[in-house]
């Protein structure tokens, strides 16, 4: 009986560890302990033991059923642990910096916004900011555009209530309400405030119109407004400008011409067409891209710079319609829905 238990013994330590799978170790199982296994056929034969031999056999045959049990537990964790690591995948060390994802982009408009301020610098432009919450005063009285003008209708959109601060945006004077500002055209005001002309600034920014969104509006877009003051400015000076600006950016041959429009802070004012190679990607000959004209001697006295001295002239366009045209890309919400697909493609 005793070698038989130790045969048995010997044949499960050496069997058990090596289970791979559960029915392997569930028909080990039966083997062994089950009612038709191996221990209990050796149990079965007790009764033919004598009987002052039982106890000893007894104890014997327990020891043994309690290592088979502690050998089959062990085998069934060493599994369990096997499907654990399986499901969990291949091991990682959460100590290792995470694996490179490779240079990030630049987002489109960033690249166009840049590279527009670029090439104004080299003839003599500023950065200049200004805040997006803007009070009335410098996004429509102060150029020109009184409450009861109609030209102000289309734009006099996201007011905040009477009663919002915003400490870091001076008002003009109080009770001037505060609105997101409908163009950046209000960084001319600021920026002739700071200081007297002649001034050269280029601003470009975020800003907000009550636009239903579809492939060609958004409720939020970018300008970039351009400022010049200096004695003896004329129309000529500005369509040279425009006409470097837009060859520099899309290419030789590229063309500009006015139409003649309203905005009250510039007399003349036009509105610009652009022609260039891009826009067959966009299917059009020409294409509206901002407004322009000679800076309102009404803006002038604003800011305190004397009309009888100073001109000036002033443009402002969408960084969106330019990026568009200049990438063939043919609807405006691709640039806020954050998809790599389309992000990754610009460097
Ligand atoms: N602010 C105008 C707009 O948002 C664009 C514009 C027109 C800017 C004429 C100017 C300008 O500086 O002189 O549509």
């Amino acid at each position: 009986m005793q070698a038989l238990l130790s045969d048995v013994l010997a044949k499960a330590t050496a069997e058990l560890p090596a289970l791979r799978t559960r029915p392997e170790w569930e028909a080990a199982k039966a083997r062994y302990v089950g009612p038709n296994g191996e221990l209990t056929a050796i149990m079965k034969r007790m009764g033919a033991v004598p009987k002052e031999d039982r106890p000893a056999l007894g104890r014997m045959v327990n020891e043994a059923k309690g290592q088979l049990q502690a050998l089959l537990d062990g085998a069934l964790r060493a599994i369990e642990h096997a499907e654990l690591a399986a499901q969990a995948g291949p091991p990682v060390d959460p100590t290792l910096p995470s694996p490179d994802p490779g240079p990030g982009t630049y987002h489109p408009l960033t690249l166009v916004r840049e590279e527009l301020c670029r090439i104004l610098r080299k003839v003599g432009f500023a950065v200049a900011d200004g805040p997006e919450v803007e009070t009335e005063y410098y996004c429509f009285d102060a150029l020109n555009t009184p409450a009861d003008h109609p030209a102000r209708d289309a734009q006099d959109t996201f007011y905040f209530p009477a009663s919002a601060r915003f400490g870091n945006v001076p008002k003009h004077a109080p009770g001037e309400r505060y609105l997101l500002r409908t163009h950046t055209s209000s960084v001319q005001v600021r920026a002739m405030l700071k200081g007297p002309p002649p001034l050269r600034i280029v601003a470009p920014g975020r800003v907000y119109r009550r636009d239903t969104s579809d492939a060609s509006h958004s409720a939020n877009f970018h300008q970039i407004e351009c400022l010049y003051v200096d004695r003896g400015v004329t129309v000529r000076d500005l369509k040279a400008l425009l006409d470097y600006l837009f060859e520099s950016l899309l290419g030789p041959g590229t063309k500009t011409r006015f139409r003649p429009h309203y905005f009250g802070y510039t007399e003349p004012s036009f509105e610009v067409d652009l022609s260039a190679r891009h826009l067959p990607k966009v299917n059009k000959e020409w294409i509206e891209i901002g407004g322009c004209g000679i800076v309102d001697p009404a803006v002038f006295a604003a800011v305190g710079y004397d009309p009888a001295v100073w001109t000036g002239y002033a443009f402002g366009m969408g960084i969106e319609r330019l990026a568009m045209i200049l990438y063939g890309i043919d609807d405006i919400r691709l640039f806020y829905q954050n998809d790599l697909r389309f992000l990754q493609q610009f460097r």
